[in-house]
């Protein structure tokens, strides 16, 4: 699918950057985007633990899209003369940089990237008014952005594959993960919900939150560790407390190179 393509319908509702009111919720919105992108920079970190050259390739490129972001999004501020704002503390906790690989892989690329793309080509693509004179150049850039997440989450969706294959166990504590992370994801939408109330983009917020929520989960269910029917209480808090076990033990992990022990056989000679 075009990652340009909307996955959720506004219904023609639209910001006015004329407003100040609708102003100042655009400049939020973009202030959240613009810390992410910030964040996003520091996979480069993960050039250290890259197993492949394949791996080490992705990084390297990823790590230079994002700080690309990051200045088309500066680029966006100026043009609609804005002035960034402090990230949500939210958002903050979302876009935290995690060490530990498998957790890194599922949190931030393929769900993380995976709501930044929701946000940015559903939220921002269709609300931003065509018809100001300033808006299709920062769509210009928004749909920079849009094509290199779509890249960024199919990678985060491989890899999570392929350590769910290597290690089955790690089902559990990404199932429990996924709920906890749904939990933590309306309380940022309520954010934007208490400051702008009764206005016709947010009147959409809750319907938006359970579209992202929904394709989350079959998301989870498509890449294998989302069961086809949602489980009771009980086994939802032994997963959710397995996920916060891995979550804790990914504080304390260290990361380990990798491509210094298997450079020969990535490059064909013999190890
Ligand atoms: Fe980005
Ligand atoms: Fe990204």
């Amino acid at each position: 699918m075009d990652a340009l393509e909307p996955l959720y319908d506004f219904g023609g509702a639209r910001f006015d950057l004329h407003d100040p009111e609708d102003r100042r919720l655009v400049c939020f919105m973009l202030s959240q985007a613009l810390y992410g992108e910030a964040t996003g920079v520091y996979c480069g970190k993960s050039l250290y633990t890259a197993y492949s050259l394949e791996a080490a390739r992705f990084y390297l490129k990823q790590a230079r899209q994002e700080l690309n972001h990051l200045e088309l999004f500066a680029d966006i501020f100026r043009k609609l003369e804005m002035q960034p704002v402090p990230a949500h503390w939210s958002v903050k906790l979302l876009a935290s940089h995690n060490n530990y690989y498998p957790l890194k892989v599922l949190m931030e690329h393929a769900i993380g990237e995976g709501m930044v793309l929701d946000i940015f080509r559903d939220v921002m693509l269709q609300t931003l008014p065509d018809d100001d004179e300033r808006v299709p150049d920062v769509k210009k850039r928004l749909r920079v952005v849009c094509r290199e997440e779509e890249e960024h989450i199919a990678w985060g969706e491989k890899e999570t594959v392929r350590l769910l294959a290597e290690r089955p166990w790690l089902r559990t504590p990404y199932y429990g993960l996924l709920e906890l992370q749904l939990l933590i994801a309306p309380i940022v939408t309520r954010a934007f919900a208490r400051r702008f109330k009764g206005h016709p983009v947010l009147a959409h917020l809750e319907g938006f939150v359970e579209h992202i929520k929904n394709r989350v989960w079959q998301q989870g269910q498509r890449l294998g560790f989302v069961p086809a029917a949602r489980p009771g209480i009980l086994p939802r808090m032994v997963a959710m407390a397995a996920g916060l076990a891995l979550y804790t033990r990914s504080q304390f992990a260290r990361s380990t190179s990798k491509l210094d022990k298997r450079y020969l056989e990535e490059l064909g000679f013999s190890a």
